[in-house]
């Protein structure tokens, strides 16, 4: 395990904040119905853990945008790779995402969302790091704000790897560092 430099958040506080914040969701939106979108892939793990959790009413759906490249600073650029199936006028629209980082993936995503007439519009983030905003995001829902460091974990991914390690971890920054 010589690339993670540190656990950062371990599997037992994810599932305590996990439940934390579903309840909160699910009293938020009492008597409606949701429908909760996952950001693929990164959000897949907290996304699962997440809407089983939810005592409301609750429909899945996926999308998948691609911001990054294959390395751990964002290119700016944000495209959709796979779209939703579902329509989504009139409808109580939760977008999960792994982490908000700069803010320019949900800033596009929650816009290009927004112009198909949900209800409401909320997002829910597992990871924030508020010191690296350049687009005005604020989520509604964030379990854990963490320092500016690379995490890995928990669904989230290094070129890839790492992504179905249980506990959120700090990579070691001479795995990025040498490349
Ligand atoms: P922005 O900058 O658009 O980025 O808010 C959001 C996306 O960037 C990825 N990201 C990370 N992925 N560890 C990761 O595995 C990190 O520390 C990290 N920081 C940003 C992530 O895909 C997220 O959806
Ligand atoms: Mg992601």
């Amino acid at each position: 395990m010589g690339d993670i430099a540190r656990v950062l958040i371990t599997r037992d506080e994810i599932k305590k904040r996990v439940a934390e914040i579903a309840d909160k969701i699910s009293s938020d939106y009492k008597g409606e119905e949701i429908l909760a979108v996952c950001v693929l892939r990164g959000a897949s793990i907290f996304f699962a853990d997440l809407v089983r959790e939810l005592k409301c009413k609750t429909k899945i759906d996926f999308i998948s945008v691609s911001s990054y490249g294959a390395g751990t600073t964002s290119s700016g650029e944000v495209k959709i790779v796979k779209d939703l199936n579902e329509t989504l006028d009139g409808k109580n629209l939760l977008i999960v995402e792994d982490i908000v980082d700069t803010g320019i993936t949900l800033n596009y995503l929650k816009n290009l969302l927004a112009a198909r007439n949900p209800k409401t519009i909320k997002i829910c983030t597992l990871l924030d790091k508020p010191d690296r905003r350049v687009r005005p995001l604020q989520p509604e829902y964030c379990c854990f704000s963490i320092p500016n460091e690379f995490v890995i974990g928990y669904g989230l991914d290094y070129k890839e790897e790492y992504r179905t390690l249980k506990d959120v971890c700090i990579l070691d920054p001479s795995v990025y560092s040498k490349k």
